[in-house]
């Protein structure tokens, strides 16, 4: 078990391999995912402060460099949580006016991840 911390939120335990972006909505935040958690919407963005994870699905990396967020956010549906972290989920329902925040996520990572570790890829913040 491992504590995920989410800035305007609660702190929660989470098991390990969870979901990152159902960590977040465990917690009480209602943290976007207009695509269903398919990496391609990126409203689950969200800020490490920290346990950012080094790798990155394929699909995550890919769709960062497209929009020029590579560097900056991480993308909650994305991450399973393999320790403890601390983030900012950066577009929530309340905060963008949407009716809910998207279809429901699967369990698991959608679509089957392709990990990769890309070189110069950011580590902890804190
Ligand atoms: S990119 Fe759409 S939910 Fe994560």
């Amino acid at each position: 078990m491992y504590t995920v911390n989410v800035k305007g939120g609660s702190k929660i335990r989470v098991a390990e391999g969870r979901r990152l972006a159902i960590a977040v909505e465990d917690s009480g935040t209602e943290i976007g995912h207009r695509c269903g958690g398919y990496a391609r919407c990126t409203t689950c963005r969200v800020e490490f402060a920290k346990g950012e994870p080094e790798h990155f699905s394929r699909a995550e990396y890919e769709k960062l460099k497209d929009r020029k967020l590579l560097g900056s956010v991480r993308l909650a549906c994305q991450i399973v949580v393999d320790g403890d972290m601390t983030v900012r989920p950066l577009m929530t329902v309340p905060e963008m006016g949407w009716a809910d925040p998207g279809p429901p996520l699967e369990e698991t990572v959608t679509p089957e991840p392709d990990w990769i570790t890309p070189p110069g890829s950011s580590p902890d913040k804190v």
